[in-house]
């Protein structure tokens, strides 16, 4: 069983296939849009493809997939299709009544069978509330599980997650009552408005480049006059956290709510003006630091390495010894402690 998905779409999609014992392929981009190549598409699924998915828009650009045409490959083909919207699910379903125009992403297109939104996210709720929607429910009996001969009684689970906390389900309606559909358009108003004018701003520094054409509230950063984590570490230094992202290089700022707040938007592209101009003294210096690292760890052709430093990572989270422990049990004598 294959899922046929954009090489922007969230790696959850690469873990999901993990669990499930499912193989992923990976469909190229349109190098000049961002936006996945259709016809790449088309021609990855085969007879063992069980669903296509798009974002709209994918994490690392913030680039709205072309919903319409990967709809159309679907319906022709009798796949399912996904639209990934748990980045901006909630500001998209409001940008019309914000002013705002946008192609049609959802159930209106014939094809599109299922969607899903992050309400912790641009909905602004706790996580672990997020929703899924489906175009039938014969596609959501997928997700039920009945076990009908157990001891403790008849087992029946809507979800992957047994046990539920009640409380996030309800702290999210109570956030959902209490921002209301025009506390929604209002935010996506100011995200969206703010979003656009940092673009417009930054594209005005020649040394940079934007991906694509963003249409959401992520706008994404290239460069090819000198490496763009230079500008990662130097925006760092400024105060500001900007996501930073592989193949290719580049960077992203994803605008919420608090970058609408007075100046905020301006103190960025005044910052993003500043370090470039600082990075152009030298463009071809090396990069130092954190940006040194996401470079380096683009550039093993081993991927296993990358993945097994990754895992070493997520033990030291787990890890409860305490230092100096470490060398007792490098001596083989921690049975004795
Ligand atoms: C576009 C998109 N899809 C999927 C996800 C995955 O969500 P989760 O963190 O719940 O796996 C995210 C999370 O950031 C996202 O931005």
């Amino acid at each position: 069983m294959v899922v046929v998905a954009p090489i922007s779409a969230h790696a959850a999609f690469d873990k999901a296939a993990h669990y499930f014992g499912m193989s992923i392929v990976h469909v190229p981009l349109d190098k000049r849009t961002m936006q996945v190549d259709v016809k790449a598409m088309r021609r990855a699924i085969s007879r063992n493809t069980v669903m296509l998915v798009c974002s709209v828009p994918q994490f690392p650009h913030g680039i709205m997939d072309p919903v319409y045409e990967l709809a159309k490959l679907a319906w022709d083909y009798e796949i399912p299709l996904h639209v990934d919207a748990c980045l901006g699910g909630f500001l998209i379903v409001f940008m019309e009544k914000a002013g705002y125009s946008l192609s049609p992403f959802d159930f209106r297109l014939k094809g599109v069978t299922s969607i899903s939104a992050d309400t912790h996210k641009y909905g602004y709720a706790p996580k672990g509330s997020s929703v899924i929607l489906y175009s039938d429910k014969k596609y959501r009996h997928y997700q039920f599980f009945v076990a009908p001969d157990w001891q403790g009684g008849i087992y029946a689970s809507p979800t992957i997650a047994g046990s539920r906390p009640g409380g996030i389900i309800a702290a999210c309606w109570a956030t959902m009552m209490y921002m209301g559909e025009d506390g929604y358009v209002k935010a996506t108003k100011e995200i969206i408005e703010t979003a656009r004018h940092i673009e417009t701003q930054l594209r005005k520094i020649k040394e940079i480049f934007i991906f694509g054409k963003p249409e959401v509230s992520v706008v994404a950063i290239g460069s090819e006059t000198f490496d763009i984590f230079r500008l990662s570490n130097a925006m760092t230094s400024r105060g500001w956290n900007l996501n930073t992202l592989q193949f290719p290089s580049s960077i992203h700022i994803c605008v919420t709510l608090l970058h609408t707040r007075n100046r905020v938007a301006d103190q960025f592209v005044e910052d993003v003006c500043q370090s470039v101009a600082e990075i152009m003294k030298n463009p071809d210096e090396k990069t130092t630091g954190r940006g040194a690292i996401y470079g380096m760890a683009q550039s093993i052709p081993d991927r296993s390495l990358v993945t097994e430093i990754s895992h070493g990572f997520l033990d030291c989270l787990y890890s409860t010894e305490l230092p100096g422990d470490e060398k007792n049990h490098m001596n083989g004598d921690s049975a004795q402690h």
